[in-house]
Order: structure tokens, then sequence, then C-alpha cells
């Protein structure tokens, strides 16, 4: 050993006798100064309620792709806090306060409810924490709210609605009545479907609302037979998805009045939606039968892990644990390097299950909408719907600091 490597290692054995290293020094250069303990990662997920099964799945997608990083982001281990947000927009400030001041997270990743989320943008606007968003398309997020720490790796409603008003015109229907929650995403979902309807030379004649999360469709179904449109579009998910292909076939309208949706209508419930959902035709920015090597391997791993199989909320989950990666491994670790971690993410191409995928100024997938058809249990893509769609993010003004 050389006298220079001596007198160094002699100096870092009495700083770490004094205490004066930190254990993040003392771990090599991979790890930044004062960055030495684990990355706290705040979960803000529905675990309860007709969003349950979406919040698992994009948490066990989350937790898949830190796995195939051997546990670590950014070379640092992960501290999970998780929160319950009931899907109720009413205590999102509240339960994202409590991950924000009471846990102190460094990154905040939440959530499915369109109107949580956006309790959970102002908190973060407020705040400067880094928020990944990995589902909830409420428009404003990457719209008017925008900002330089709030990304989003799902989707707009309008994306997956935009698409299918095409292709219900070029099926032969015109005249449409849609029927969805009365909250942002039926209403930015069925906006998108009108918008792409009217374009396309269609109509929306009538639209029908439900309150969140209401699952009594009755008196809306008998109205949809007596006006007898050419078609219905529809937005729900989870559990009451499940339940309206059920009462959709039980009132006798399937087969005489197409139903079509976004693809949230159908994916991850095509099991108990059994042979009400046979045939179903919705847009998505993924699809179970995605014939590519990087959706296969995937869906390898998703399904040895969980023993389930994946669907698009598993892989937006996985895909926000990809995207995290890449920006914690560009500060190596150290989440104070904030404009540095921000250029990262912006500049990312995600190699997905669903495709690849770029993010737009406003930070929100620019992707394929497949156009996907029920067939057993599977969301088969049939076609591309739109090519690279991205959203129009009105309103957005980036301010960078
Ligand atoms: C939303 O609230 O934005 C949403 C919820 C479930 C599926 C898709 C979107």
């Amino acid at each position: 050993m050389s006298t220079s490597h001596r007198r160094a290692r002699s100096r870092r054995e009495f700083l770490k006798a004094a205490g004066c290293l930190t254990s993040a020094a003392l771990l090599g250069p991979r790890f930044a100064w004062g960055q030495a303990g684990k990355i706290k990662i705040g979960l803000m997920l529905p675990y309860t309620g007709t969003y349950a099964a979406l919040g698992s799945a994009i948490t066990n997608g989350f937790k898949l792709a830190v796995a195939e990083h051997g546990g670590k982001l950014g070379g640092r281990d992960l501290d999970y806090f998780t929160v319950d947000d009931e899907s109720d927009p009413a205590k999102a400030p509240e339960n994202t306060n409590k991950l924000v001041q009471r846990d102190k997270v460094d990154v905040l990743i939440g959530t499915v409810h369109s109107g949580v989320a956006l309790g959970m943008v102002k908190v973060a606007r407020e705040t400067g924490t880094l928020l990944i968003i990995p589902n909830a398309g409420a428009a404003a997020a990457t719209g008017e709210l925008c900002a330089p720490n709030i990304f989003r790796t799902s989707f707009t409603n309008w994306q997956t609605g935009y698409p299918m008003g095409k292709v219900v015109v070029d099926r032969g229907f015109k005249n449409a009545v849609t029927l969805t929650w009365k909250y942002a995403a039926g209403e930015e979902s069925v906006g998108g479907f009108g918008e792409g309807l009217t374009k396309a030379g269609g109509k929306v004649v009538k639209e029908l609302w439900v309150p969140f999360p209401q699952v009594e469709f009755q008196a809306l179904l008998t109205q949809i037979a007596s006006l007898k449109p050419d078609a219905v579009y529809t937005f729900f998910a989870g559990a009451g998805a499940v339940k309206f292909v059920k009462d959709y076939a039980a009132a006798g309208l399937k087969g005489k009045i197409p139903l079509f949706g976004s693809g949230f209508l159908t994916d991850g419930v095509l099991e108990a939606q059994g042979e009400a959902a046979q045939g179903l035709e919705t847009t998505l920015h993924y699809g179970d039968g995605i014939d590519t090597p990087r959706n296969k391997s995937f869906r390898d791993a998703y399904s040895k892990a969980y023993k389930a199989e994946p669907d698009v909320y598993a892989v937006q989950g996985y895909d926000t644990g990809l995207l995290l990666s890449v920006g914690l491994d560009a500060v190596r670790g150290d989440v104070n390097k904030k404009n540095e971690l921000i250029a990262a993410l912006e500049k990312t191409r995600i190699d997905s299950p669903r495709g690849t995928w770029t993010l737009s100024k406003a930070h929100n997938p620019i992707q394929d909408i497949y156009l996907r058809k029920v067939v057993g249990t599977q969301n088969k893509v049939t076609g591309v719907a739109y090519k690279a769609l991205e959203d129009p993010a009105r309103g957005c003004n980036m301010k960078k600091t």
C-alpha cells in the first residue's frame, strides 16, 4: 500500500472512530453525503372499496420493478409508507399531509381516483414533493395544475376516450348515449369520446350519469332501452365495471345496442364478468395479448411473483418503478438534487410492457392507444386506435424554477 493510501485510510479510520463519517460515506462513492438512509416512498392508493383491486395491482407492479432493480432505486433501499385513500376526495388533503408532513416521504406515489389525485396535486404543488401519478387520469394534473414536480405514468381520461369516437363511427354507428359516474374521470372520458365521435361525424344524443361509487343502474338501463341509440359508450372501472357489464347483459341490451368503453370497463375484471363481457370492444394503452418479448417477460415475472395475471394497473405501477429508477439513478439516490432528478425523468423513454412511451412537456405519457376485444379471459389487441397520442394538456404553463 502506498504512503498516500495509508494516510487516507488512517484518516478514514480516525473519522469513523470519532463518529464523523456517515454510513453513506463509508459505503462508497455511489452514495451521496447525507443520503445514507432509505428513500421514503409514500404510497397513497385505494386498498378498500370499488377500486381496491386497482390499488393492489399498482403496488404489486411498482414493487416488481423495484425487485428487478435488486430491491433498490438509485443505489438506496426503500422504506414504504402506505395509506388507504378509500377513493375519497374529502380525505385526500389529510391523507397526503400525513405522508408529507408526518412521515416526511421523499416521493409520493398515488393514486387511482381523479378527485383524490387532485388533492394530492394540491399538496405536491404547495410543498414541492415529487408526485408520480400511477393511474388517475384527471386532466388538470398535467393541464392547468401541471408543475415541474408532478409526473404521470398512466394516461389522461381524454386519451382513453377520444379514439373510441372514430371507432364507433367506423362501425357504422352515429347516435350514441353515454353513461358513467359523475366525477372527473367519467366526465372527461365521455368528453373525449364525444369529441372523437363528433369529429368523425357522429353525435352524443344523451348523457346519463350516476354518482360515484353507486352501482344502481336499472333505471338508466331502462332509459337506454327506450332511447334506442345506435351505441352506448361508458366509463366504469373495478368492481363498478363488473356490476355494470353484468347488468347491461341481464337487462337484455347486449346484442341489441352495442356497448363500447374505455378499456377500464374490462381490464382486470374479466373473470368476474364472465360471459357478459364477451366480444366487448374498448380502447386503452395496454392489452393482455400485446405480442412482444417485453410484455411476455413482464407477464411471466408478474404472474410468478403474485400468482395472478397482471392488468393495466399493474403495468402502470411497474412503469412508475421504471421511471423513478431512471431519475434516482441519475442523481445516485440523492433526492435533494431535485432539478437534476426532474430533468432525468423528463427525457426518459420507458421500455414498457405496453410499448415504448415518452413524456410530454406537461409530464403525461405520449403513447399508442390500442383497440381491444374481449375473447375469453383476455383483452385481445385487434389494432392501434391511435398512434402516439398526446393529451392536449389544455392550460398547462410549466413554470421551471
Ligand atoms: C380515475 O378516477 O381517473 C380513474 C379511476 C379508475 C380507472 C381509470 C381512471
